[in-house]
């Protein structure tokens, strides 16, 4: 029987403060549950989304952290899927198999612990975690909270993969990176020769443009108001990259859409085949859509957008044949899909190391890795911290 363990964290006691690293308590993983030492963890944008306070659903204290990457400490009564010494990806969409929408064969979005998990809390209503100085209960996050040196997870709330593969590196598997292949593969299916374009080069931008650099997008158009955006994009996409800086790239007074509709136009039309909003931003999102090619062009909505916003076009835009769609985690079912990554990670066909831009150790330094991706200058894809 696991025996509860002491261990820092960087817990959120509130929107818009630091992080504060402190000593907590990790109780044992109950039926169905698996404790993880967490090796290693990146910082995603929804970190600090929720941080800001403009996710109007979290609840504080917290451990923040999903793209994280570590090995099974102990498991849990009923546990089969995972054994102790196993090396995991966390997942914040889990992967049931057995719910509605698992058995759907049509969405990765299993629904089984979505309620519990949106409110911080294990599958039974609880949480494993709680501060070593009071005893006050701290929420979990998106059913991983991987700002901790171990956390407790429902055990399909994990992907068990090669234990070959570095954890600094896959990590990144949990969320940004995955998420902007699958936009690509799995939610557009994008085809050999599209033309595509791509509104924000962040670690999900880019992960959609090394996405269709791989299924051999003829055109890879990539728009960011960020100049030092411009090398990685040409890094992942190669030569079918070509970089629009909305700010200095367009005519004054000429929409974004109109611009991309000129320069794709050939026998009297215009548009892209593809296109992907990895911002967070409802009048790009707009701009996307209305971006595509009349009769077929897709439009797949992958960024954030804050609470209480909405998008608006005009119909006709969607009469005239025009997708607008959207993807969570790249519609892939990570434990079914994810050993895959890992396994074409080693093989040294799927990139990952490129978007590691910065390191760090122990978990002390989440603060300064948090810091450094709200820091443009920085150039951050991804920090990754080795706890
Ligand atoms: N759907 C999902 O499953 C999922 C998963 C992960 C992240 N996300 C979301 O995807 C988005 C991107 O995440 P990220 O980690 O890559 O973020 P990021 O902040 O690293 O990247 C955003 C990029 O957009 C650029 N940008 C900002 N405003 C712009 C504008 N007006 N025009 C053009 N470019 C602009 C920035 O310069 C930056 O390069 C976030 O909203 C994040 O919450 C969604
Ligand atoms: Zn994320
Ligand atoms: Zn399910």
């Amino acid at each position: 029987m696991a025996l509860p363990i002491t261990c820092k964290a960087a817990i959120a006691f509130g929107p818009n403060q630091d992080v504060v690293i402190e000593e907590i308590i990790v109780a044992a993983p109950k039926a169905n549950e698996v404790r993880v030492k967490v090796n290693s963890t990146a910082v995603c944008h929804t970190d600090l989304y929720t941080l800001s306070g403009q996710d109007g659903e979290a609840v504080w204290p917290c451990i923040l952290g999903h793209e994280g990457a570590g090995v099974v400490e102990s498991i849990g009564e009923g546990v089969t899927s995972c054994n102790v010494g196993d090396h995991v990806i966390l997942l914040y969409i889990p992967e049931c198999r057995n719910c509605k929408f698992c058995k759907s064969g049509k969405t990765n979005l299993c629904s089984v612990i979505r309620v519990t998990q949106g409110r911080g809390q294990m599958p039974d209503g609880t949480s494993r975690f709680s501060l070593k100085r009071d005893g006050t209960p701290v929420f979990h996050f998106m059913g991983c909270s991987s700002f901790s040196e171990y956390t407790v997870v429902a055990d399909i709330s994990l992907a068990v993969v090669n234990k070959s593969a570095p954890l600094g590196k896959i990590c990144l598997l949990g969320c940004g990176v995955t998420t902007g292949y699958g936009a690509v593969v799995n939610t557009a299916k994008v085809e050999n020769g599209a033309i595509a374009a791509v509104f924000g080069l962040g670690a999900v931008g880019l992960a959609v443009v090394a996405a269709l650099k791989s299924v051999g997008a003829k055109r890879i158009i990539c728009i960011d108001t960020n100049l030092a955006k411009k090398p990685l994009a040409e890094f992942f996409g190669g030569s079918a990259v070509e970089f629009i800086n909305p700010k200095t790239d367009i005519p004054e007074g000429k929409s974004i859409q109109a611009h991309l509709v000129e320069i794709t136009t050939e026998d009297g039309a215009g548009g892209v085949d593809y296109s992907f909003e990895c911002v967070g931003n409802v009048n790009l999102m707009r701009a996307a859509l209305e971006s595509c090619h009349k009769g077929w062009g897709k439009s797949i909505i992958i960024g954030v957008a804050a609470a209480g916003q909405e998008i608006s076009t005009r119909p006709f835009q969607l009469v005239t044949g025009r997708s607008w769609m959207g993807s969570a985690f790249g519609g892939v079912k990570g434990r079914t899909e994810l050993p895959g990554y890992v396994d074409r990670y080693l093989q040294g066909t799927f990139e990952l190391d490129k978007f590691v831009t910065h390191t760090y150790s122990g978990v002390d330094k989440i603060t300064d890795a948090i810091h450094v991706m709200h820091d443009a200058a920085a150039g951050a894809l991804r920090p990754v911290i080795t706890l």
